[in-house]
């Protein structure tokens, strides 16, 4: 029997839809989360008890820097392929709680790789890094590219996450087990983060609330589907770099969406207009993010299909039954 799969954060947005990913192809998956409280726990419980009746699906609660406990359940469970998205997300709370970023982004990602040098005949570690790597840049440029030095990061959490990318160069380098890291640009979806602004506003807007405007909606973001996502991270996994390679990949939708038509598009698919209170830039934040995915459609056929206003309808309908809010027409 093939060994499973250890998917880290698997209570969280990304890791919940790539374990059920994996379990429906007939993987077996080892889930790993410490379940924090840095947006709503019950949110977290929800996904994990979308798992209650999958047959192939073992949780584990434990914090990822805990290099024992990484090392004794890959030990244990003879480990060879790994999905890391635990972390400490999101840019405003690193200025708030660096320290969080500190303990989860980089010991738990140097955690990671240790259990993995240890465990004989590892296939693959594929890790969750971010396009906040690139720093800052005027809209409607060029697709970021993979070639780009990245040395100006404008938040701590992008300097953790170049951090791990480094880290893991070093890594394949000492020890030669191959890798690859998926700078993700802004994932959104059913089951997503409430701390993201698509899902806070479709709050505010159902509730009849003013949604605050960051950037003065002068921003953009390549928004990519959930399911478009794990496409992605599947494909990756299955398709990992020659002993001793490592690389990092952009997986994004490849299409800058400004924050305004993003906001456009959420109310139609709410069927309700939003009030808009306009705000300045925040500190971190960028301005804004487009990715070249040239790389890993090469390597996989990946192919972002679903559109924004579908995606956000799909997150809309979700937002309804999960929350029960009965807030349309
Ligand atoms: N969602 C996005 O748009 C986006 C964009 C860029 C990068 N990423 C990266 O993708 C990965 C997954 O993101 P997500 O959106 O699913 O975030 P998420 O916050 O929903 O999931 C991360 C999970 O990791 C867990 N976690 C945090 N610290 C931990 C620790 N020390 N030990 C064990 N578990 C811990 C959290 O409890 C959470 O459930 C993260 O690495 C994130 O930085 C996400």
């Amino acid at each position: 029997m093939t060994a499973p799969v250890l998917v880290t954060g698997a209570a969280g947005f990304i890791g919940h839809a790539t374990a059920h990913r994996l379990l429906d192809r007939g993987e077996r998956v080892i889930g790993v989360d410490i379940v924090n409280d840095y947006y709503d726990v019950a949110l977290k419980e929800a996904r994990l008890a979308t798992f209650a009746d999958r047959d192939g699906f073992d949780f584990h609660r434990i914090d990822i820097a805990d290099a024992d406990a990484v090392a004794a359940l890959v030990r244990d469970h003879r480990i060879r392929r790994v999905v890391h998205l635990a972390a400490q997300a999101g840019v405003r709370y690193s200025l708030e709680n660096p320290f969080a970023y500190e303990r989860s982004n980089l010991a738990g990602h140097l955690s990671v790789m240790e259990a993995c040098r240890h465990a004989p005949g590892f296939a693959h570690l594929v890790y969750a890094s971010s396009s906040s790597v690139y720093g800052d840049r005027p809209m409607g440029g060029a697709g970021f590219s993979e070639d780009e030095a990245a040395t100006d990061p404008v938040s701590l959490y992008a300097a953790t996450k170049r951090a791990c990318e480094l880290m893991s160069q070093s890594y394949a380098r000492l020890y030669g087990f191959p890798q690859t890291g998926l700078r993700f640009f802004t994932v959104y979806g059913p089951w997503g983060r409430p701390d993201m602004a698509y899902f806070g506003f479709t709050q505010k807007i159902m509730r009849g609330e003013p949604i605050e405007v960051y950037g003065e909606g002068r921003m953009a973001r390549d928004f990519t589907y959930i399911d478009d996502i794990v496409d992605g991270i599947v494909g990756a996994l299955d398709h990992p770099p020659a002993p001793g390679g490592h690389r990092v990949l952009n997986i994004g939708d490849s299409h800058s969406v400004g924050l305004m038509e993003m906001i456009e598009t959420l109310e139609h698919a709410i069927g309700r207009e939003a009030v808009k209170v306009m705000r300045p830039m925040q500190p971190g934040d960028v301005t804004a993010t487009y990715a070249d995915i040239s790389r890993l459609n090469a390597l996989t056929g990946y192919k972002p299909k679903v559109m924004l206003a579908e995606g956000l309808a799909r997150f809309a309908d979700w937002y309804h039954d999960f929350y029960r809010i009965n807030a349309r027409g």
